[in-house]
Formats: C-alpha cells, structure tokens, sequence
C-alpha cells in the first residue's frame, strides 16, 4: 500500500466554500490523502477562493504569492486553486500563476480526483465549464461524516436573483435545488453518526424547490426535516427577504425543532438604494416581515448583512440603514463597503464618495452595531438557555454551545455532555459570547 499523501486546504469565503473543501477532503480520502493543518508538511495544498469583494481575492493572490517558495522546495508539492476565482479565471489564472498545477471551477468538484492524478503525473489543467441543472445534480457529490454534532448540509446551490452588485450568480452559475429525497437521505445518515443540528445552506434557501412542479418548497422541506428522529435543532442559511413565505413564517410558529434565528440581509435601509442593487422588495416590505417572524416565534434572533457606500448613496439614505438597523434590532450584522465586482451591474455606476467617506460610514455602522450587540447580548443574563453542546473551549475546563438563537455559549461542565442539548443559566455577556452555569 502507498503511505498517505498529506492534504492542505485553505478555505476563504463563504460557508459554501466551507461544506466544499470538506467534500474535497472526501473526494481526495481514495486517492490516499490526508487532511494536515501545515502547509510545509503537504504533497497537495488546494487554495479554495473567493471573489466576493475585492478585497477577498487579494488575499488569495497574496497567499498564492507567500506559497511560491514551498513550490520551489525540494518537496514535490502540487498547488491548486479552486472555488469562485477558479471560475472567474480559469484557464488565465494557469497562465498567470507559473507555478500552479491546477485550477478547478466551482462546478467541477466532481473532477478532482481525475485532475490530482493527471497533475501527479506532470500534467497542469484547468476545469472551470458549467454544468446544466440536471447533470450538476447526477454528479453532485457528498461528504462522509466526521463525528461532529453539527453539520452542513446543501439544499441548493447557485443563484438566480443577481442583485447589481453581487459576483455570485457569475461565478456559482444558475440556481439548482438538490433532490428533496437526496437531502433527506443525507440528514438521516447523519442523525444515524450522531448530528443532533443541521444547517440547510445555500445562496438563497428560501427559494428551495420553487422551479419544480414535483419537488416540496422550502418550507415544506423544512417540515419533512422536522420528522427525522435524531435531529433535534435545524437552522439554514442564507435567506432572501422577498422569498420569505407566509408557509415558511408558519414553521417559525409550529415547528419546535426550528431554531429561533435567521439571517436575513437587508442590505440598505434605503428604497433608493435596495431598488439600485436591485433586491426585489422595499423597506417597508423587509420590516414587514421582520414583524411576522417576531409575531410567529417572539424570541427569534436576527442577523443581517449591510452594505455602504453603494454608488449614489446620500447621507439621507445611509441614516436610513442605520434606522432599519435600530427599529429591527439586530443579534449581529455583517457589514461591508461596496466594492465593485467584474460583471455585475453596480460596476458601471459611477462613485460618487470617497474611500475616507465609505469607511467613515462603515466604521460609524460597526460602532453602533457592537453597543447594540452587547446590549442584547445583556439581557440574556439571568436567563435559562437550551444549549446544544459543540465541544471543549479553548479555555480549559470550559465546553461550549449554542442557544437555539445562535449565541455561543462557554461554561463549566464536563466534556461528556458535548452532543447533548442541557439547561444553562447565563451569568455574564460580552461582545461574541455568553458566559453560563449549568443547571
Ligand atoms: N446569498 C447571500 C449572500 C451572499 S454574499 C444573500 O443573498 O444574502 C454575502 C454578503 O456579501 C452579501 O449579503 C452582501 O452584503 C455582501 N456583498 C456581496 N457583494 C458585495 C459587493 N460587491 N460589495 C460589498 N459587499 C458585497
Ligand atoms: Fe448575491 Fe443577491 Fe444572489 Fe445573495 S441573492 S448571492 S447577494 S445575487
Ligand atoms: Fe465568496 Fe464564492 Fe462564497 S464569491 S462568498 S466563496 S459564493
């Protein structure tokens, strides 16, 4: 038998990329490779990228640049770049890179194991076609368990909506739901390894099924979800505000196993600004059913994206993000500058502020969030909170977990209890977590 190969993956982006690189490690476990956490240790190190803002690809380019002299070792070690710049770029990133063996799409993870082969033997390649619904559904692949309480799982991927300033539907090509059978499968596999909570991610998950006459839509998954014994909590990620249903609301109200958290980006405050990015809805119809969720399941935690600095954005239409954010009260928010991305709409607008101004703005939402962030994460203390125990802190003698709303939680306790859902009493808050005594 071959020794084992050693195996590093740098994942940046989404958690799409995230679920991607645990599928590659799957993919790569026949061709005898093991995942290591030390890129000098490595015969293969994956870079799977990101393009989502400036800023994001040039930390892959500068990685790319420090791996440069592992390349020129005396270790034989094949580089390849995968994920959305893998995309973008292709067959010009192999020309560009000298030093690269291999460049993979975000559409041809299935084509991995054939490409490390090929490059093992000398070859450098690229595979960055998309693939039609259908066969990307044949060739979808999976990911084996790994013994963990938590687990992602893709219902769709892809998407359809193309907001102006967005580079996904570009480089994740056309939306496509996974076989509601295939999911279900999945997750029951998973409940047999001992996960208690899933996650059902893609781009927008609430459009799940809505292209097939055949297939349940998203809430209808989520109650089929909802049956399989062993899970105990569902969460999914990331939803768009014009898909949220009043049959999706209802789940928030009749289905316990559903966490009290959603991550819905509002993007701007501003109608203005939200007709430019082209979003589909106004801010009237975003607190609308920011309403509905807290009418339907009152403790429900929300979390958002903002994005500033957008072309044409007034200080009247900056101060309205900053209203929404006030009137829906944010758990935590994810806030970005605009950052004009190749392809998209939003890339022909002319700027009308300064870097300084759209990082005056961005650095004022922060501020504003954080206080508002410590404040709830305050009212907390005292509280008794279910908490799905993930595993040891850092800290010693801590385990920590999660309260249905997506707070992290750390406390005393023995690390038996990691996989069990047990009662916590919240002592402290602080910025990113919570600190708790068990009941
Ligand atoms: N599918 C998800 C989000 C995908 S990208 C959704 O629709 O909610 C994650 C976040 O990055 C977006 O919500 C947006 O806030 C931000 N983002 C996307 N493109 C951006 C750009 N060009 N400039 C700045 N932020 C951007
Ligand atoms: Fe991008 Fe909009 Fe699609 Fe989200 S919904 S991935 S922001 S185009
Ligand atoms: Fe980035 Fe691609 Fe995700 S661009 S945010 S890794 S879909």
């Amino acid at each position: 038998m071959n020794s084992t190969k050693k195996l590093f993956i740098q994942t940046f982006g989404c958690q799409m990329n995230v679920n991607d690189s645990e599928t590659m490690v799957t993919l790569l476990k026949d061709l005898e490779y093991e995942p290591t956490d030390s890129p000098e240790a490595a015969d293969l190190i994956l870079l799977n990228t990101c393009c989502i803002r400036a800023k994001a690809e040039q930390k892959v380019y500068s990685e790319l640049g420090r791996l440069k002299r592992l390349k020129k070792g005396e270790k034989k070690v094949l580089l390849g770049v995968g994920g959305c710049i893998a995309q973008q770029e292709g067959e010009r990133l192999l020309k560009r890179v000298p030093y690269l063996d291999l460049v993979f799409g975000t559409h041809s993870l299935h084509l991995l194991p054939d490409m490390v082969r090929a490059a093992e033997k000398g070859e450098r390649l690229t595979r960055n076609d998309f693939l039609d619904p259908d066969t990307r559904l044949d060739l979808f692949p999976r990911k084996e368990a790994d013994g963990g309480v938590t687990r992602f799982v893709t219902v769709m991927q892809g998407c359809d909506n193309f907001c102006s300033y967005c580079i996904v539907p570009y480089v994740r090509g056309r939306e496509v739901s996974r076989r509601s059978d295939d999911v279900l499968q999945e997750i029951r596999e998973m409940a047999v390894t001992g996960v208690r909570e899933v996650t059902l991610l893609g781009q927008n998950v609430n459009s799940y099924g809505l292209k097939s006459s055949t297939e349940p839509d998203f809430a209808g998954l989520l109650r089929r979800v909802a049956e399989i014994d062993g899970i105990e909590r569902i969460r999914f990620t990331t939803s768009h505000p014009k898909d949220i249903s009043p049959a999706l609301i209802a789940c928030f109200a009749e289905l316990p196993k559903l966490c009290s958290h959603i991550h819905l980006p509002a993007q701007s405050g501003s109608d203005r600004m939200l007709s430019g990015m082209n979003r589909g809805y106004s801010r009237r119809e975003y607190l609308d059913k920011i309403e509905a969720l807290k009418k339907a399941r009152p403790e429900i935690q929300i979390t958002g994206d903002m994005i500033v600095g957008f072309p044409g954005e007034t200080e009247e239409d900056y101060n309205e993000t900053l209203s929404l954010m006030a009137e829906v009260g944010y758990a935590d928010l994810f806030s970005f500058v605009f950052s004009a991305r190749p392809e998209t709409a939003a890339a022909k607008l002319a700027d009308t502020l300064t870097r300084k101004e759209k990082q005056e703005r961005l650095d004022r939402l922060q501020r504003l969030q954080q206080r508002m962030t410590l404040e709830r994460n305050h009212t907390f203390v005292g509280t008794c909170q279910d908490v799905l125990v993930e595993g040891t802190s850092k800290r010693s003698e801590q385990i920590f977990g999660r309260t249905s709303g997506n707070r992290i939680v750390n406390f005393a306790a023995d690390s038996s209890l990691v996989g069990t859902i047990v009662t916590v009493r919240i002592v402290d808050a602080f910025q990113n977590s919570l600190l708790g005594e068990l009941i």
